[in-house]
């Protein structure tokens, strides 16, 4: 990711406090219109599940300039997904609610090539969850 990207995320991240109840809320009723085969493996409520999403999310921007300390914990929360029942596949159903989670919530100040680092943001974090998922299923 370029600095421009990583400071386009952090931006549009910022754009949606007051964190974190409506947008993790959003990001959960658009993800289980997406794949509604998701639900079942959530036994909190969407509002709690989003807020704890988007928290997480938080922290894991804080690593995009590769800290150390971070990624440890994105891989151990990566760890945990995997009693979750959380499969590769399903980081893509993810990332595509979370970018129609900023388009609703920022319309047309959502960019597209804030989009376009999102899914990048997205997908390096992605990338060291499944990797730790990956050895722990190993
Ligand atoms: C960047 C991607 C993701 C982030 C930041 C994230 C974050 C979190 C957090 C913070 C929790 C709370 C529990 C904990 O800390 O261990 C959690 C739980 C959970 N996540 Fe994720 N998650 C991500 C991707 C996924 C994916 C792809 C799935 C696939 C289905 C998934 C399914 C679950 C489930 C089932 C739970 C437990 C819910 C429950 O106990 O009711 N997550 N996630």
């Amino acid at each position: 990711m370029t600095r421009e990207q990583i400071a386009l995320v952090r931006k549009s991240f910022d754009r949606l406090r007051p964190l974190p109840r409506g947008a993790g809320q959003d990001f959960y009723e658009t993800l289980f219109a997406l794949d509604p085969s998701l639900r079942p493996l959530f036994s909190t409520d969407v509002e709690n599940q989003g807020a704890m999403f988007v928290v997480a999310l938080g922290l894991a921007l804080k690593g995009l300039d590769a800290d150390a300390d971070v990624d440890a914990s994105l891989q151990e929360l990566g760890r945990r997904h995997v009693l979750y029942g959380a499969k590769d596949i399903h980081f893509d159903t993810f990332r595509e609610a979370l970018l129609c989670m900023f388009a609703q919530r920022l319309g047309p100040d959502f960019t597209p090539e804030m989009a376009e680092a999102w899914r990048a943001a997205f997908d390096r974090i992605s990338a060291v969850m499944k990797k730790s998922a990956s050895d722990a299923r190993a």
